[in-house]
């Protein structure tokens, strides 16, 4: 262990690799994470679906059959590198190329490899013709206590694995800085395509919020997160009957049809108050319902929960709890938006200490932006607020959050993620 970083756990470690990135945060990161049996490619990239965002049967299950995200996230913000319209064949054949090695080095999972390539209106608007088939507006502020930076890059790429030295080893790949990618020849890059303009990364998973606390702004180190919490405050999320399954979010018709879209938002957390001052039952009143803090609903980080949190269960209404007890819950206003009785956004969220600032990368995929503006307000819940419930105070969780960036993009089935047409043929 090197003088510099002992004391740092492995996986803290890890993550403060994959935040720096680059080759010489790689090859730390490879001195330190178990890397023998990285798996190759189950399937050839002929095989994969035709979905870029089928993850799910990819990805491993919890005891109750809720999808486990991977651990370690990156999301590259990508600015087109070329003049005029994106697209020339040369270049298209280029990138396509490197997903493909990324597809061939690592199998679709937690134990290999994840990754989704969506983009923006920026992209879009280097073309004449108008994108068909599907909306795609630019990201605006969704809240009246809200006033974020609108991101304008012209791609995303996000990447997600259980190993961070994988997702560091693919960010070099792309940049055309490897030969090799897990013993298969790397080719094609993003070299000429697109340049890196923003990383930000992030990870989710029992015990990682606790273990990167330490001196974190927005999170007390005097109280510390549930040692086996996945996510800084405090509880689990992304139970299955909770989620857009993967066919509500994918985009039924037209030129993009098998593609779906993303609307991604950082979120600054600010946690001293949730830790410090309010009690457990005001977290969990906060974060589920009223119901929940009353009745006891929620063990620990809600492992109790299986695959619901219940949130359909639970008699009265947002409207109701708002006026009698003066706390609405969060996941009890987002549920307002569901339709069919169903989820209508599939959350890929993690958390992130970028920036030495405890924050969420807030990632949806939803069939429409839409989707995730109907299901926005019905969180935001300015519908609510009256007595005791303001825009943000006892209003589920808007105090302990601020809206730092928007932005959405068009995630393009797998055989049109390389560079698309608007109008492809
Ligand atoms: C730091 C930010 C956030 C945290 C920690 C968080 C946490 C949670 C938790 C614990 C639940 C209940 C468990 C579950 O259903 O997974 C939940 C549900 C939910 N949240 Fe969030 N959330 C955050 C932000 C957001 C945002 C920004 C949105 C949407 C705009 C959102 C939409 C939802 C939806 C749709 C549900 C499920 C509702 C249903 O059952 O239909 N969340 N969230």
């Amino acid at each position: 262990m090197h003088e510099s970083d002992r004391g740092l756990s492995r996986r803290a470690f890890v993550r403060s690799a994959v935040a720096i990135g680059g080759a010489s945060a790689l090859s730390a990161c490879l001195q330190r994470e178990e890397t023998e049996d990285v798996p190759q490619a189950a399937l050839s990239p002929d095989e994969l679906p035709r979905r870029q965002h089928a993850w799910n049967e990819f990805l491993s299950t919890d005891d109750a059959g809720n999808v486990r995200p991977p651990e370690h996230h990156l999301l590259l913000g990508l600015e087109y590198a070329g003049d005029g319209p994106a697209g020339a064949t040369g270049e298209r054949d280029q990138l396509e190329a490197a997903f493909r090695t990324l597809e061939q080095a690592y199998k679709r999972g937690n134990e290999g490899l994840v990754f989704a390539m969506g983009y923006g209106p920026a992209y879009f608007d280097r073309f004449d013709a108008d994108l068909r088939g599907v909306e795609l507006p630019d990201p605006r502020p969704l809240a009246p206590i809200e006033d974020p930076t609108l991101d304008e890059y012209d791609a995303l790429l996000h990447l997600a694995s259980d190993y961070g030295h994988v997702t560091l080893s693919a960010e070099e790949a792309l940049k055309g800085d490897l030969k090799e990618l897990n013993g298969i020849t790397v080719e094609g890059s993003f070299d000429g395509v697109f340049e890196v303009a923003e990383r930000r990364t992030g990870f989710i998973g029992p015990g990682m919020p606790a273990e990167r606390q330490s001196g974190i702004s927005g999170i007390p180190d005097s109280e510390p997160v549930p040692e086996n919490a996945p996510m800084f405050m405090g509880f689990k999320t992304g139970f299955r009957q909770n989620q857009a399954s993967e066919d509500r979010v994918t985009i039924q018709d037209g030129l993009f049809a098998g593609g779906t879209t993303i609307h991604l938002s950082k979120l600054q957390l600010h946690l001293h108050q949730w830790y410090e001052q309010d009690s457990r039952s005001q977290r969990v009143a906060k974060m589920f319902s009223p119901t929940h803090a009353d009745k006891d609903l929620v063990e620990g980080v809600g492992e109790n929960l299986g695959d619901s949190s219940g949130i359909t269960e639970i008699p009265g209404s947002a409207a109701e709890d708002a006026r009698t007890e003066g706390t609405v819950g969060h996941a009890q206003k987002a549920v307002r938006a569901r339709e069919n009785g169903e989820p209508i956004i599939l959350r890929r969220d993690f958390d992130s200490t970028d920036n030495d600032t405890a924050s969420t990368h807030f990632l949806a995929l939803q069939r429409s932006i839409a989707d995730f503006v109907t299901t926005r307000e019905a969180m935001t819940g300015s519908d609510l607020t009256e007595g005791a419930v303001g825009p943000r105070m006892n209003n589920g969780i808007l105090q302990y959050l601020t809206v730092h960036n928007r932005a959405n993009y068009l995630v393009p089935p797998r055989g049109l993620r390389s560079l698309p047409a608007p109008t492809p043929q």
